[in-house]
């Protein structure tokens, strides 16, 4: 049995800022000083209070330091300094069910993801291996050796056939999950390697470096294939977006910005910082990437038109891991905090104005006999996170479903449709927007970026489409009905 490092509660404040400073410190590759003010002076605060908000991951022994999330298995990984990789079961988001806790690794757990179609989980971390551990038995079912420095990053291919793992050793390194066999070594970068991404079709895969660059390198043989961004500054987090050739990355010096991998142009800039982006989130349902700073401030963008559609400031130190919740509507947020907290992106919660007109969207019951009200109360709670009814109804991950009804699908000027939904032939009308949600948005328009939700009791459509057509949804485009429940935003 190891030294648990979970009763050391300086050493690993001190871990976490050193940590913190030694991503700057590479800048112009000169170690800085430490830097005590970042986030350490954060943990005094009342943690045990705050650890409590609804749906928060409370467990682990230290600083969290990595959270992945796995939407078809409504799983999350969370990774600690704690030596710790925990998984959580979210099924009930509010109500998260700790499943098991990992504790066989020698060292801090930098980064944990999930294999595609299968019930495994990896780990990585301060020890420089890779576990794989499987998630029903607890068991390990084995452990890549070969780097010489901690990893930091870990991709897995689409097919769940290889792993990569990113290192200080200055190597990226892919690993058949299939074979349990060492892949390919991938060298050539001048500085640290921070972060992995494979190519949709896992051909390919793509390092990040404090050299400032981002390389493409052949899956299968390992060969250096170009590099694809300059960006000079040291690159921290790297992902690629989901339905198209872009990779996203963050940078030392602030700056979050997505890339084309086949021009290598930077296609558009997320936000500036003067802090480093140290944490990245992608996901395709319902279409969003968020950024994480070292200042703790987190924003989210939408995907398509990257326009920003929220920013959250953590006054409780740097944001190190990120990741959706399953149906998008919320992020899982891992730093100095021996927790990991649940943020509802949108609507804000729960630094939301507290003026807002009474009922609030979250509080409207469905008690009512009224099936418009009822409408209401579904609408408030499964649609308005992402939908507003204003005619000018930006900065939410859906299009407004103001003038909904007569509108040909994704015809919307101006909002960044997913492909399969501009390929699909249908008009909203209260039968199309019943059947919506009696099939299921996967099943009535396929490729769809909406999560997956149902209604299956006929009444609850019914009253939703009562309740859609008191409000703007049936606005002929040409009236200007008055702004509907979502006045106190803008
Ligand atoms: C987690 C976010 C999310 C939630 C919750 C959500 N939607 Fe959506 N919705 C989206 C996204 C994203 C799209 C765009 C899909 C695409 O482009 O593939 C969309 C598209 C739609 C469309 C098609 C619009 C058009 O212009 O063609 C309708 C209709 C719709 N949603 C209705 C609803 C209703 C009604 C609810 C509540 C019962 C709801 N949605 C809940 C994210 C969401």
């Amino acid at each position: 049995m190891r030294v648990q490092p979970r009763a050391a509660f300086a050493t690993l404040v001190a871990l976490a800022s050193a940590c913190v400073c030694a991503s700057l410190a590479v800048a112009g590759g000169q170690p800085a000083a430490p830097d005590p003010a970042e986030g350490a002076s954060a943990v005094t605060t009342d943690s045990a209070d705050r650890s409590a908000g609804r749906g928060n991951l409370v467990g682990h022994g230290g600083p969290v330091k990595s959270v992945a999330a796995d939407s078809a298995q409504n799983l999350v990984l969370t990774g600690s300094f704690d030596y710790a990789m925990m998984v959580w079961d979210v099924t009930d988001a509010e109500a998260p069910r700790q499943l098991v806790r990992l504790d066989e690794h020698d060292g801090a757990v930098n980064a944990t993801a999930f294999v595609p179609g299968a019930r495994l989980a990896l780990a990585s971390g301060d020890d420089a291996a890779l576990s794989v551990w499987n998630i029903d038995s607890g068991t390990r079912e084995h452990r890549f050796e070969g780097h010489t420095a901690k990893v930091v990053d870990i991709a897995v291919s689409e097919d769940g056939a290889w792993a990569a793992t990113a290192s200080w050793d200055r190597s990226a390194r892919l690993w058949s999950l299939r074979e349990n066999k060492a892949g390919p070594v991938l060298d050539g970068h001048k500085g640290p390697v921070n972060a992995v991404a494979f190519s949709a079709d896992g051909a390919h895969l793509f390092t990040a470096s404090y050299d400032g660059m981002i390389r493409m390198f052949a899956t299968a043989t390992g060969e250096f294939v170009r590099p694809v961004y300059k960006h000079g500054w040291g690159i921290n987090v790297l992902k690629r977006l989901p339905e198209a050739d872009q990779l996203v990355f963050g940078a030392l010096n602030g700056t979050a910005a997505v890339v084309d991998i086949a021009t290598g142009d930077k296609v558009a800039d997320l936000g500036e910082s003067d802090r480093p982006i140290l944490a990245l989130a992608v996901t395709r349902q319902p279409g969003l990437i968020a950024t994480g700073g070292g200042d703790g401030s987190v924003r989210v963008f939408r995907l398509g038109d990257f326009q920003p559609i929220e920013e959250y400031q953590n006054p409780y130190g740097p944001a190190w891991g990120l990741a959706f919740a399953p149906g998008g509507a919320a992020l899982y947020l891992a730093g100095l905090d021996d927790f990991v907290t649940r943020w509802i992106v949108t609507p804000r919660e729960p630094f939301e104005p507290i003026d807002s007109p009474f009922p609030r969207r979250f509080q409207l019951t469905a008690d009512s006999d009224d099936p418009v009200e009822m409408g209401r109360a579904h609408f408030a709670r499964k649609c308005s996170v992402c939908h507003t009814l204003n005619r000018d109804g930006k900065n939410r991950a859906g299009p407004t479903l103001y003038g909904l009804f007569g509108r040909r699908i994704a015809t919307l000027p101006g909002y960044p449709y997913s492909e399969s939904l501009k390929k699909l032939d249908i008009v909203w009308n209260e039968e199309t927007v019943a059947r919506l949600f009696e099939l299921g948005p996967e099943n009535f328009t396929p490729g769809s970026k909406m999560p997956l939700q149902k209604m299956t009791d006929k009444s609850q459509r019914d009253a939703l489409i009562a309740y859609l057509k008191t409000t703007p949804a049936a606005a002929s485009g040409k009236d200007d009905p008055a702004d509907h429940d979502n006045k106190e935003r803008n």
